[in-house]
């Protein structure tokens, strides 16, 4: 194991092998879900029952994944999507790894300067609200292709149970509720979006009501019969392409003729004896964890522990110095030439571990890249079957709802993931990413993500898959389950709940969600230079799976169960079940 030398505080590297992992007293939460045959956890509960019975019925992990995908479009609309994008990453059982991009592509007649008034200021609002905002959607391809490619049932097999939940209804319970709760005004905002989320005295739907959704059925029922031909050449794309035009939107049909789901090489890397299988640009991902894990691996964060000030400062300076590659040197492969060997060689952690200094916060305004500046919603689910096929899924509108915007008859939210390009060099985004020229808007290009489905293997078989919302926050939500495993011993569901921290770049501020820190803890940081914004909320819903145990104790006993399920705490309508 490539260790750095240096010692940190005086703590020798050989005594930290040592030691088993402490287990941190913030680290309680409820028993994951138990299965031995197959474990579905997704941000809604209905959605993760659909997923539970394309399993039993016989159906792979794939199959699970796309019936869920096409569910949580009508019963989580608030991130789940037909109107969006987003990317699967897949393991099967014989050990064959593969990805989709089904994320948004720019329309034809995108601009890189179409979200600035003639001085070049940023419009406020143009890039997340209304049509100029959607980004061309790629969910039905996607889903499609994972299908043909990957699945074994029937696309009208995999669609009934979305069909029926969307021409039925489904009955709301608290977590569902809390999801509609905030986005009345958001939605009361167009008349198509507010006659479906909207009740006749202009509220969202509340606890035990049911939401029924008449034209995404009859949306559903035509993809389901004549395939995504129905959605990219036929009515459905007519009909969002109308109501753009009249509503100062771009799209064309051209873009929707046109839209192509691309199947790429995952990002893989090494840490600690565990392989990483994620997610390769146009996603920003896979390759900053991998980046941020391999300056991780020269500490022993296991003797460190969890949540100290020592701890605490490697992870933030690893952010810190793979943040700024996220923001000023990658993009959508197919316009950039992204530099991802070198971000994923073992030599470039080491140098980076050379410039952090063992007792002083680093200053992000040193690490600006030379020219660089010149010129919340999504969802992650987590499934394996049987056999140990492993799939990660994370889609996405991009905000809440995304635009806010439904063509009549349709019954589709539509995205508003343009803003995840870079509008203007060194202006922030919603997520606060300050991002470069790499990411600047161009006709077909595909923003750059943060969304980061992950599967992890030991010794050639399954060992975790885990991923989450949460914009620029995605990457380090999903890297500190994977040390909260790996490094501190916690189990599963611990290992999503325990409170996070965040650092990227820019603003240089490190954000720590409720009793995150001890007080003494935040002392020390603050007398290392460190400023700490004390979060009163919490972010991700990060949705997990461990294979063999909940724990690496319990997996290294050989007492645990096959498969190990854990939903976020923070995520009110969620559920892992297994069988
Ligand atoms: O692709 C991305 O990185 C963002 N559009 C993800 C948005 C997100 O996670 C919002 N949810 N909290």
């Amino acid at each position: 194991m490539p260790l750095n030398r240096r010692t940190l505080l005086g703590v020798t590297l050989s005594l930290a092998l040592t030691l088993t992992p402490p287990i941190t007293a913030f680290a309680a939460s409820p028993a994951p879900a138990k299965g031995e045959h197959g474990m579905v956890v997704t941000e809604q509960h209905l959605a993760t029952e659909v997923g539970v019975d394309v399993l039993k019925k016989g159906g792979n992990a794939v199959d699970a994944a796309v019936a869920v995908g096409y569910a949580l479009a009508v019963v989580y609309p608030e991130a789940g999507n037909i109107g969006g994008g987003g990317f699967m990453t897949i393991r099967l059982k014989d050990g064959r790894t593969t990805f989709l991009d089904f994320r948004e592509r720019a329309p034809l007649a995108a601009t890189r300067t179409m979200y600035l008034d003639k001085d070049g200021k940023p419009i406020k609002g143009a890039s997340l609200d209304g049509y100029l905002a959607v980004g061309v959607p790629g969910s039905v391809a996607g889903f499609e292709m994972a299908r043909e490619k990957y699945g074994t049932l029937s696309r009208q097999d995999l669609m009934a149970p979305a069909i029926a939940y969307a021409k039925g209804g489904f009955v709301l319970n608290q977590g569902d509720a809390a999801s509609f709760a905030n986005s009345a005004a958001r939605l009361g905002k167009d008349p198509a979006a507010a006659a479906i989320f909207l009740k006749e005295d202009r509220k969202p739907y509340g606890i035990g009501e049911t939401l029924v959704q008449p034209d995404l059925a009859a949306s559903l029922s035509a993809i389901s019969q004549k395939g995504p031909d129905a959605f990219y050449k036929g009515a459905i794309a007519d009909a969002i392409v109308k109501a753009s035009g009249v509503k100062g939107g771009i799209l064309a049909k051209g873009d929707f003729e046109q839209y192509a789901v691309r199947e790429l090489k995952p990002v893989t890397c090494s840490y600690r004896g565990y392989e990483i299988i994620s997610s390769p640009p146009p996603s920003s991902g896979g390759v900053i964890i991998c980046e941020i894990l391999n300056v991780l691996e020269g500490y022993p964060l296991s003797y460190l522990g969890s949540g100290s000030a020592e701890t605490v400062h490697v992870m933030v300076e690893a952010m810190r110095h793979a943040y700024v590659d996220r923001n000023s040197a990658l993009g959508d492969p197919d316009f950039i030439d992204n530099p991802v060997s070198k971000l994923l060689d073992k030599g470039y952690a080491k140098e980076i571990r050379e410039k952090i200094d063992p007792f002083r916060a680093g200053i992000s305004k040193e690490l600006m890249p030379k020219g660089f500046g010149e010129s919340k919603e999504t969802t992650h689910y987590s499934i394996i079957d049987r056999d140990g096929n492993a799939v990660a899924v994370t889609y996405t509108l991009n905000g809440p709802y995304g635009a806010g915007v439904v063509a009549d008859g349709t019954g589709i939210l539509l995205n508003n993931e343009m803003d995840d390009f870079t509008q203007k060099p060194g202006v922030p985004n919603l997520y606060g990413l300050v991002q470069g020229e790499a990411n600047a808007i161009q006709p077909k290009k595909t923003p750059l993500s943060s969304m980061s489905p992950t599967i992890l293997t030991r010794d050639g078989k399954p060992f975790m898959v885990i991923g989450s919302p949460g914009g620029s926050r995605i990457i380090t939500i999903t890297l500190e389950a994977i040390v909260n495993v790996i490094d501190f011993g916690m189990d599963i569901q611990e290992a999503i709940d325990a409170p996070r921290i965040h650092h990227q770049w820019l603003p240089d501020t490190v954000y720590v969600e409720p009793f995150g820190l001890s007080p003494d803890t935040e002392k020390l940081l603050a007398g290392m230079g460190y400023h700490l914004d004390l979060s009163d909320e919490t972010w991700g819903r990060a949705a997990g799976i461990l294979v063999g145990g909940k724990s690496l104790a319990e997996i290294e006993k050989g007492g645990g169960a096959r498969y190990n399920g854990a939903m976020d705490s923070r995520a009110a309508a969620g559920e892992a079940l297994g069988y």
